[in-house]
């Protein structure tokens, strides 16, 4: 039998990343290995949720006022277990959980991580079987190790992120994270359970010809919006526009198209949400330096959503990403 060499598993790949960094504890490797494993668990859940019966909504209504499915809380607590068995993190703010959760165990307090998290992002989508995702951001804790986890260690500014990313359950199951080091997607390879390096160093390219919005919310745009989506439907020159219009209503899904196609995203303020829609901490922020990290950029509309200071875990705001020039042509518009 011949055994293919260029196989690199999530785990091997993080040990020759800490080849490059001789100080570093393998804290980070561990967590991104416990996060890879309650993603596993969530893939296996989500692939059967139709035969499982973890379809619909638990009845119950979240801090955000939403609905929440049975797969978000099944999903909130497998990453959840994971991360407080896996002694790496201090402890996590998810968008299931109305306040922080300190693991407050001596182990766990030793852990110079916290976590932030979307446990299944899109679960609108769960019922009707399209792409879902879970996105995480990983901080240095701000508070003394040895201590429970406090407030200020999760309302860091996104720029302070040391790591961030998402896995998508979709046709196939990816989980692409970003260092200061770069951003990799590893592909869920279901003969051998183990997400696999399938897209080394991934950069998302300068311009695009995609553009995600839910247009069905233009009357609540601001001018400034609707100015650029008419422009993306205009053709202006032999390669530019018009655009493609592409929305899932899949965050994860929408942004990992146009990391890896170019193109941009945009989730405006709209009247029923006037600050937007989206989470600052635990899906703005890490999307927002996945897409630095990968040359591309991310706003509320004014700022870089990076330089962003939470006010608190639930904050929402506008949401602007993609693709560096597409971007840049969006702030001038
Ligand atoms: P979540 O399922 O975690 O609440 O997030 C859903 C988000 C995001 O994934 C998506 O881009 C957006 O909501 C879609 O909103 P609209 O249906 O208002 O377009
Ligand atoms: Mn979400
Ligand atoms: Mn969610």
């Amino acid at each position: 039998m011949k055994i293919n060499r260029s196989i690199l598993t999530l785990e091997e790949f993080r040990k020759q990343e800490l080849r490059f960094l001789p100080q570093a504890t393998g804290e980070l490797s561990n967590l991104l290995r416990d996060i890879a494993l309650a993603a596993k668990r969530v893939n296996v859940e989500v692939n059967r949720a139709g035969l499982a019966d973890l379809l619909g909504e638990t009845g119950k209504i979240n801090v955000q006022g939403e609905g929440v499915r049975q797969l978000d809380e099944w999903a909130n607590a497998a990453f959840m277990t994971a991360l407080q068995r896996g002694v790496s993190c201090a402890g996590i703010a998810s968008e299931e959980l109305e306040d922080f959760l300190s693991f407050d165990e001596e182990i766990c307090n030793q852990s110079k991580y916290v976590v932030v998290l979307d446990p299944l992002d899109g679960s609108s989508n769960i019922d009707v079987n399209i792409s879902i995702g879970t996105i995480f951001g990983v901080y240095r804790r701000t508070t003394e190790k040895g201590s429970p986890c406090q407030l200020t260690d999760f309302l860091q500014k996104g720029s302070h992120l040391v790591a961030a990313g998402y896995i998508i359950y979709g046709p196939s199951t990816m989980l692409v994270y970003a260092t200061r080091r770069g951003v990799h997607g590893f592909t869920l390879d279901p003969s051998m359970g183990e997400f696999t390096l399938s897209h080394p160093d991934i950069q998302c390219p300068p311009k695009g010809r995609i553009y995600s919005v839910n247009q069905g919310n233009e009357a609540g745009y601001n001018e400034q919006v609707n100015r650029f989506i008419r422009g993306c439907q205009q053709k202006s020159s032999q390669e530019e526009g018009p655009y493609s219009l592409r929305y899932t209503g899949s965050m994860v899904a929408d942004l990992h198209r146009n990391l890896l196609k170019g193109g941009i995203f945009l989730y405006p303020a709209i009247p029923s949400f006037p600050n937007g829609k989206l989470r600052l901490v635990y899906e703005c922020n890490p999307f927002a330096f996945i897409l630095e990290m990968a040359r591309g950029r991310a706003t509320d509309g004014f700022n870089n959503i990076l330089d962003l200071t939470p006010g608190c875990l639930h904050q929402r705001v506008a949401f602007f990403a993609g693709s560096r020039e597409m971007m840049n042509s969006f702030a001038k518009n």
